[in-house]
């Protein structure tokens, strides 16, 4: 029996998929994304080097997920994961879990050590994320601490993080 579903690929972002990224993200969270908190901490930086990749049918961008280096209380070696965004055609096939498995084993190879996001703990959970401790990190503006999630890319490093989140220019 021929399977009916296309498979997707999960790519390195291309030089030319910024208009497709941009649509999928206005689609996704409308004009205001750029008043949340995540956006603001992002505003002025450029995506990690090597982590920003899309998810792709045949040569068709269907997914995208980028990472922004982050200092922690100063420290730096931390990710802000974001924005991560399916095309909702093609949502719940396994994508946006593919793209955050490339993107949290890329982080780990390149020496970060914890990834922060603000979502839905039900959904990364299974990529392994955990409510942040109330308190312990804060972000530059309102987020529900249910929702500020991190994951580990070595264990035990969300007990070396404290303090306020800021862009960082490397990961030091
Ligand atoms: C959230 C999103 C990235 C998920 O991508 P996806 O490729 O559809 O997800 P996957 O195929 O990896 O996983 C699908 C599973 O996640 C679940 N799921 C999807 N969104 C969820 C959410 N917000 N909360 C909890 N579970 C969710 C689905 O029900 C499905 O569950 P199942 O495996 O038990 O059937 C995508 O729906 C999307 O782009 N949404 C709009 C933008 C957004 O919310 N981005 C995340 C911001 S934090």
């Amino acid at each position: 029996m021929q399977d009916s579903q296309p498979v997707f690929s999960i790519q390195p972002e291309r030089a030319g998929d910024e208009p497709d990224i941009v649509r999928l993200n206005a689609r996704a969270f409308g004009p205001g994304r750029f008043a949340r908190t995540a956006y603001r901490i992002r505003e002025g930086l450029e995506p990690a080097p090597g982590l920003r990749f899309t998810a792709r049918i045949d040569d068709r961008l269907v997914g995208s997920i980028r990472f922004t280096a982050v200092a922690i209380g100063g420290a730096v070696g931390g990710l802000l994961l974001g924005p991560l965004v399916i095309d909702p055609d093609y949502a719940g096939r396994g994508a946006g879990r593919a793209l955050i498995d490339r993107g949290l084993g890329v982080g780990r190879d390149e020496g970060y050590r914890l990834v922060l996001l603000v979502g839905d703990l039900s959904y990364y959970e299974r990529c392994g994320f955990q409510v942040v401790p109330p308190g312990r990190i804060l972000l530059p503006g309102p987020v529900d601490p249910a929702r500020l999630l991190a994951a580990e890319l070595v264990p035990g490093a969300l007990g070396d993080y404290a303090g306020l989140v800021r862009g960082s220019a490397a990961r030091g």
